[in-house]
């Protein structure tokens, strides 16, 4: 079924000018942009993303990191989105990240995993909600 996620590029990956490189393997993959900004996130919009994590002892670091820099925002589009883009990205922690996948490929740390992408079709919807208040194309 054609959907639509959210990918955030995290402010490593666009100081590292990755923001080609995974666009490009995105795009390969057959996958749609249908959103795409550079933007310095505001701390209440990010804030807003982590809710579910507000408890956790990492919430203070993840929100100063995505604060650290700027980041891109895409919305991604095609049959199921949700569900190719998290395996192309691969797990979580890179460390854990499969060869082939864009953490497994450049990232090293949980700290810098340069990527994030919507766990499910109802993440999607609520934070392309947050980051695509105006709609994607
Ligand atoms: S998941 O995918 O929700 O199950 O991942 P989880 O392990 O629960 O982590 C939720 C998000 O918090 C980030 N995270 C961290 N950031 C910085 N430092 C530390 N120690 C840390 N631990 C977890 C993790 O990358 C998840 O963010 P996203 O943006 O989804 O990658």
């Amino acid at each position: 079924m054609s959907e639509t996620t959210l990918v955030l590029i995290k402010p490593g990956g666009v100081a590292r000018n990755l923001i080609g490189e995974i666009t490009r393997r995105i795009e390969l993959r057959g996958l749609k942009v249908t959103g795409m900004k550079l933007m310095n996130a505001p701390r209440s919009t990010v804030e807003e993303h982590y809710a579910e994590h507000r408890e956790r002892p990492f919430f203070g670091d993840v929100v100063d990191y995505l604060c650290s820099g700027p980041i891109v925002a895409m919305a991604i589009s095609g049959e199921n989105a949700t569900k190719a883009i998290r395996m192309m990205m691969g797990a979580t922690n890179p460390v854990e990240a499969e060869p082939g996948t864009v953490r497994g490929d450049m990232a090293l740390t949980i700290e810098d995993n340069l990527v994030h992408s919507s766990s499910d079709p109802e993440a999607a919807a609520r934070e392309l909600g947050l980051w695509f208040p105006e709609g994607t194309v």
